[in-house]
């Protein structure tokens, strides 16, 4: 496999890094050169990785693509290539429906989505992926928890669970500030609270929601202190909010 990076930017690096780092990736990967700091460090720090000055020098040279810019980009970014039909193209943009990816791909049809997070770089996380792609099973999964989804709008109910990352780092870092006004170093402070929030999301075998959910009623006791934060937060309509939001998404994800 030759695999090319279009948008070598936040997400496209740490795929990337991942890839080879954990993944032990060895085919050549071309990157684009844009976003100049983060494809020169990449051919840099690995022999494998070359940077391209045009995009269509990419496809040009690679079989399986890797679309990495922003929603608003990806329209021309398509339009301005010659795509072939026999190129494997992963979507990794968020908002671009796999519909409006094939009208702007075409003659290129074997067209996939996927949605990794920043922890790929370290190969964790969940890497959901549309539809089911037995090609990009192995790299993937070597990087990440593969799920495999038929149905676009499953996927998009997927997506909406990585628009909460930056909520949950707020939230960890709100800990940490919280301990560092009471007077704790902030090395000791960050070390708690990351984890902690590690631990509680990491450590379960939970399987289905109510399963879940029965996790936060077992750290209710009566009259305690998880309860006066839960159902402060609940009486505040915090987690009426929070669903407001996801449902924002994912009307927002359905629209391209
Ligand atoms: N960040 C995440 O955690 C995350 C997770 C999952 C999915 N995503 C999705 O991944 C995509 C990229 O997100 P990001 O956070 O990595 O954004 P980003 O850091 O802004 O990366 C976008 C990259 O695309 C490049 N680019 C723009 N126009 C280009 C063109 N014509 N040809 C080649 N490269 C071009 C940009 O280069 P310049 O800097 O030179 O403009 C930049 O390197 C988004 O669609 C996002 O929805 C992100």
């Amino acid at each position: 496999m030759k695999l090319g990076l279009i948008g070598t930017g936040i997400i496209g690096e740490a795929f990337v890094r991942g890839l080879i780092n954990v993944g032990r990736f060895e085919g050549e990967i071309w990157v684009s050169r844009r976003s100049d700091s983060r494809s020169s460090s990449l051919s840099a720090d690995f022999a494998q990785v070359s940077v391209a000055d045009e995009n269509q020098e990419i496809l040009d040279r690679c079989d399986t693509l890797i679309l990495a810019v922003l929603p608003e980009q990806v329209e021309s970014v398509l339009q301005d290539l010659q795509l072939r039909d026999d190129h494997l193209l992963l979507s990794i943009v968020s908002s671009i429906t796999l519909k409006s990816l094939s009208q702007w791909a075409a003659p290129c049809t074997q067209i996939y989505r996927a949605i990794p997070l920043p922890p790929i770089e370290f190969g964790v996380g969940p890497i959901p992926i549309c539809p089911p792609c037995p090609q990009l099973d192995p790299m993937l999964s070597s990087v990440g928890t593969v799920v495999s989804l038929t149905d676009e709008d499953q996927f998009l109910s997927i997506a909406v669970g990585s628009a909460l990352m930056a909520m949950f780092y707020e939230m960890v870092s709100k800990t940490a500030i919280f301990m560092q006004k009471g007077g704790l170093p902030p090395h000791e402070s960050a070390l708690y609270a990351t984890s902690m929030w590690h631990a509680l999301a990491g450590n379960t075998t939970r399987v289905d929601h109510q399963e879940l959910h029965q996790m936060s009623n077992d750290c209710l006791t009566p009259g305690g202190l998880n309860e006066q934060v839960l159902f402060g937060l609940r009486d505040s309509n915090w987690y009426s909010l929070l669903e407001k939001e996801m449902d924002g998404i994912k009307e927002r994800l359905s629209r391209y």
